[in-house]
């Protein structure tokens, strides 16, 4: 979604999120690589610490678990800061164990409603998409605010994948069909990838920097009259499950441009991919540090 024209999506499709999220995998969701990842990270920055406070950005429930686990140890405040409450509440079902303690905050990530140097850390999976290309510099620029001195932004940040302009529907539905028949994946998998391939390529479809599946929506169509029954009911679920995405659209950049923006209000310590899903190697987890 970009933020510049944020609407509050229509209630009913809190639903089709929530089935959609329980059947999405990576580089959609972070992966178990992604997570240890994010761990090791979470306890370089704030390990030696016996009181924090963290913010979430979004809802994310691998990342609203393993906080959890670092909840046991010490006192740790933990805030979620999302437009929809409906979306974290959607996301409830997919956390571990229920946190009671979670604050959640209703607010824009372009001007977050906390005093300066609030937070010890903020974490955000794949936020950095959500945000458009004119409002990046804003948004880095409020979680730079909102952090103490030395205090850590920690990010899975996915960025342009020049490979994708010679993806095709046509390919992505040969390739990701006939690894669900070899066995290689189960059929939300195949699903996924495909859809990951039609969103990737999208971004080469027009040239503002942005990715939607509508840019791809006529040819998903066309698919539908497939001869290949397989191939029909891929589509088929991807445009039945997932219809609320071709509403919407997201940004991206080259890893350069992405680097470079970071920079000018944070020192990179250190970024990882994990290895545990196809296209991990676009999506760098970062550790930031204010700057
Ligand atoms: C597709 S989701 C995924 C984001 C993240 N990966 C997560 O798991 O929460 C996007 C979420 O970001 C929220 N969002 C997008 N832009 C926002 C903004 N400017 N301020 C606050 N929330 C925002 C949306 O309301 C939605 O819940």
């Amino acid at each position: 979604m970009n933020s510049k024209k944020i609407k509050k999506p229509d209630p009913n499709i809190w639903k089709q999120i929530t089935t959609a999220w329980g059947k999405a995998c990576s580089p959609s969701r972070p992966s178990l690589g992604d997570i240890k990842i994010y761990g090791k990270f979470i306890l370089q920055s704030i390990g030696k610490k016996k009181n924090c406070r963290i913010l979430i950005l979004g809802a994310t429930p691998e990342l609203r678990s393993l906080i959890l686990k670092y909840g046991l140890s010490k006192k740790i405040d933990i805030f979620l800061l999302d437009l929809n409450l409906e979306m974290i509440r959607a996301m409830d079902e997919f956390v571990e164990i229920p946190n009671s303690k979670e604050k959640r905050v209703i607010g824009d990530w372009l001007s977050m409603p906390f005093k300066n140097e609030y937070f010890d850390l903020v974490l955000g999976d794949e936020v950095l998409i959500n945000v458009s290309l004119t409002n990046r510099n804003k948004f880095l620029m409020e979680i730079n605010r909102v952090l103490k001195t030395s205090g850590a932004f920690i990010t899975r940040a996915s960025h342009e994948n020049p490979l994708a302009k010679k993806f095709t529907l046509k390919k992505a539905l040969d390739k990701y069909s006939n690894y669900y028949l070899q066995n290689k994946l189960k059929f939300n998998q195949a699903v996924n990838y495909v859809l990951e391939e039609i969103f990737q390529n999208s971004y080469f479809k027009n040239p503002k920097g942005l990715l939607s599946l509508k840019f791809l929506e006529k040819d998903c169509y066309k698919a539908l009259k497939s001869p290949n029954p397989l191939k029909r009911l891929i589509i088929k679920t991807i445009l039945d499950d997932y219809s609320s995405l071709f509403k919407q659209s997201w940004s991206w950049e080259s890893r350069p441009q992405q680097l470079k923006k970071f920079k000018e209000y944070f020192q990179v310590k250190e970024s990882k991919t994990a290895h545990d899903y196809l296209y991990s190697y676009i999506l760098p987890i970062y550790y930031l540090i204010k700057k």
